[in-house]
């Protein structure tokens, strides 16, 4: 496999907390690979600021865990290459995650985007591409993990929620947090309105913060991220 354009200092996810382990300092423009599972709304925000030079990066591939989705015309249609891993057309989950790995480090990414993936990475892909990758969870993190955060967060009865970028490790939702915005809850929120406007936050803090990411550099030192180094 080639190398990755990527200096990188330690190893993510952590194994001794609280010391500094990952310094990311990314080529310019910065590769972006994202991974998608549905509409894809979160990429069409990524490759809409990506067309301006001065972003910083430029979506090298789009891959995918499912067929016939949104997120995958999104991508044909701006002629970027796109790719896809169905979990069923492999024995195991191990052998899923290594073909995931093998083609997504291919393009030579120096940030991976989960936006809206709905499959969890697993230890071949962390071991590879850990540290560079982040995923965009639609609730203000550690509330609510998993795939109904909007309704959770609803059923709660919380006032304010919102949507958070992290550093994807082994958990559920559970990595080192690089972004958040915050989104009011409405009384007469539904689960889906809730999520549209919750997905209006996200989109923008994801362009903010991959842009600045891209530009800057990422530090992770335990659980905190900074951006540029
Ligand atoms: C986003 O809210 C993401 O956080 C969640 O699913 C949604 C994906 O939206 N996991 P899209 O496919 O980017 O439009």
């Amino acid at each position: 496999m080639t190398a990755l354009r990527f200096d990188a200092v330690g190893a993510y996810p952590p194994t001794t907390p609280g010391v500094t382990r990952l310094r990311a300092v990314p080529a310019a423009p910065a590769r972006l690979v994202v991974l998608v599972s549905g509409a894809g709304t979160n990429l069409q925000a990524l490759l809409d600021a990506a067309r301006d030079p001065e972003y910083g990066a430029t979506v090298v591939a789009v891959g995918a865990d499912r067929d016939d989705i949104g997120g995958l015309a999104r991508a044909a249609r701006a002629g970027i290459p796109t790719f896809v891993h169905r979990l069923k057309d492999h024995e195991t989950r191990e052998e899923w995650d290594a073909a995931l790995t093998a083609t997504v480090a291919s393009y030579q990414p120096d940030l991976v985007v989960l936006a809206g993936f709905m499959k969890l990475v697993g230890p071949s892909y962390l071991s590879v591409l850990g540290g560079r990758t982040v995923n965009t969870h639609p609730a203000l993190s550690p509330s609510f993990p998993g795939m109904h955060g909007p309704q959770e967060a609803l059923e709660y009865g919380v006032k304010v929620t919102g949507c958070t970028l992290f550093i994807v490790d082994e958990g559920v939702d559970s990595g080192a947090i690089v972004a958040q915005t915050t989104v009011p809850v409405d009384d007469d929120d539904t689960v889906e309105t809730l999520h549209e406007r919750i997905k209006v936050a996200e989109r923008a803090m994801l362009v903010e913060a991959v842009g600045r990411m891209a530009r800057e550099g990422w530090t992770v030192d335990g659980r905190r991220v900074r951006l540029g180094c």
